[in-house]
């Protein structure tokens, strides 16, 4: 049977004459060619297509949870694309051990051919960041410019229009305060789950208390730190006492959002919360991942500068570690599992809760 498309060529349909003509050395045009200077090039280049990626990946699963109702079947594929982006990102993790084959010495021989130019000038990261949900208020300053600054003109005006599309942690807000089940009437699941919790920190304020190997000043370091888990639990049951905390950048997701999110965790064997669990769970993953990228590279740029500023004028190795807890988006996830309690000891859900979380076969008329 005659093929109805016309014949398309490797070659011209990956646009490899493009791709594979666009390193450009400095230390070969400055007539000192530096043999590393390549890699450099290339692994950047790679980045940037992956980054690309991440960006049709997330586009995509934007356009999907970005609606007011999202359907089960297009949940499970916003699931999947975010799977898809943990394994890019996995990626693109072990490929800074690639780069850091080039050691600092050889680095050097073409470092101060590329100044200004900097990873604060990638667009696409900078696109990738607040799709993610990155706000420019909670972003780490590094001088008293916008971080749109180091972009050209066009570039950061984009980024101005971005900030104001959906962005992942806004639509999770949304969707998890859009979460049926949690106000059944005449169901008091958070008043049960309080002394159930409650009780757990008293049984491990005894276990603080009671260890024999424990010092003295070990004691009250711990104690103080379930002192601290038990405001932050209580301040789940108070919307005033949780917007305080949220305002002093305790919680960022709200205060509706956040129990939805505790339930889903906690119930998520019932058949109709395993695909929230699994939307949770990929955006941790996610989160993690985007925290260990800015680790391993912040690590990678102390190897390889010590103490010296970046290019872009940053302080270098400081700046790039302090943004890995800062610019982390979905700690809120995480967070909830101190207040987790073992399946033994859930309240138990009344019968109608149940059925409204099972998958019900109904033989009626068969
Ligand atoms: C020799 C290797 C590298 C060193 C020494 C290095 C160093 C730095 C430094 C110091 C900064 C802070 C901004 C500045 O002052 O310039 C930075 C930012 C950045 N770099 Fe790298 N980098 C390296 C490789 C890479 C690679 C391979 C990528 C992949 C695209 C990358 C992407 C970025 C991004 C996206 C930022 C902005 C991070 C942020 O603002 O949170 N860097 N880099």
């Amino acid at each position: 049977m005659a093929n109805e498309y016309p014949p398309v060529h490797y070659h011209e349909y990956l646009g490899l004459d493009r791709i594979l003509n666009a390193q450009s050395p400095k230390s070969h045009e400055y007539g000192n060619p530096a043999h590393d200077e390549m890699l450099f090039i290339i692994v950047h280049q790679v980045y940037e297509l992956w980054f690309k990626q991440l960006l049709h990946e997330a586009n995509s699963v934007l356009r999907i949870f970005a609606a007011e109702r999202v359907q089960e079947k297009e949940m499970g594929l916003v699931v999947h694309r975010l799977d898809r982006m943990s394994e890019i990102l996995k990626l693109l993790i072990d490929q800074i051990r690639i780069l850091e084959t080039m050691t600092p010495l050889d680095f050097l021989e073409f470092r101060d051919m590329l100044f200004p130019a900097s990873g604060f000038q990638s667009f696409q990261f900078r696109q990738f960041e607040v799709r993610l949900g990155l706000k420019r208020d909670n972003r780490l300053q590094f001088n008293s410019k916008p971080y749109t600054s180091a972009l050209t003109p066009d570039q950061a005006r984009a980024i101005d229009l971005l900030e104001k599309q959906p962005n992942l942690f806004d639509c999770l807000d949304r969707w998890l305060e859009r979460t049926p089940f949690l106000n059944v009437a005449g169901f008091d699941f958070w008043q049960s789950y309080k002394k159930s919790v409650m009780a757990m920190f008293v049984r491990d304020k005894n276990y603080v208390t009671q260890h024999p190997s424990l010092g003295e000043e070990d004691k009250r370091r711990n104690l103080e730190i379930m002192t601290k888990s038990e405001e932050a639990f209580q301040s789940l049951f108070d919307e005033q006492t949780f917007e305080k905390a949220r305002t002093q950048g305790q919680w960022r997701l709200s205060f509706k959002s956040v129990h939805a999110a505790l339930f889903i965790q906690i119930y998520r064997d019932q058949p109709v919360l395993q695909l929230p669990f699994r939307l949770l769970t990929a955006l941790i993953d996610l989160d993690e991942l985007m925290t260990n990228w800015r680790y391993r590279h912040a690590l990678m740029a102390k190897r390889m500068l010590g103490t010296k500023i970046g290019t872009g004028g940053s302080s270098g190795y400081d700046y790039l570690k302090a943004s890995t807890e800062l610019h982390r988006l979905f700690s809120d996830l995480n967070q909830l599992t101190t207040f987790f309690i073992s399946r033994s000891k859930l309240p138990e859900l009344p019968e109608d809760v149940e059925r409204e979380l099972g998958f019900y076969y109904s033989t009626k008329g068969s």
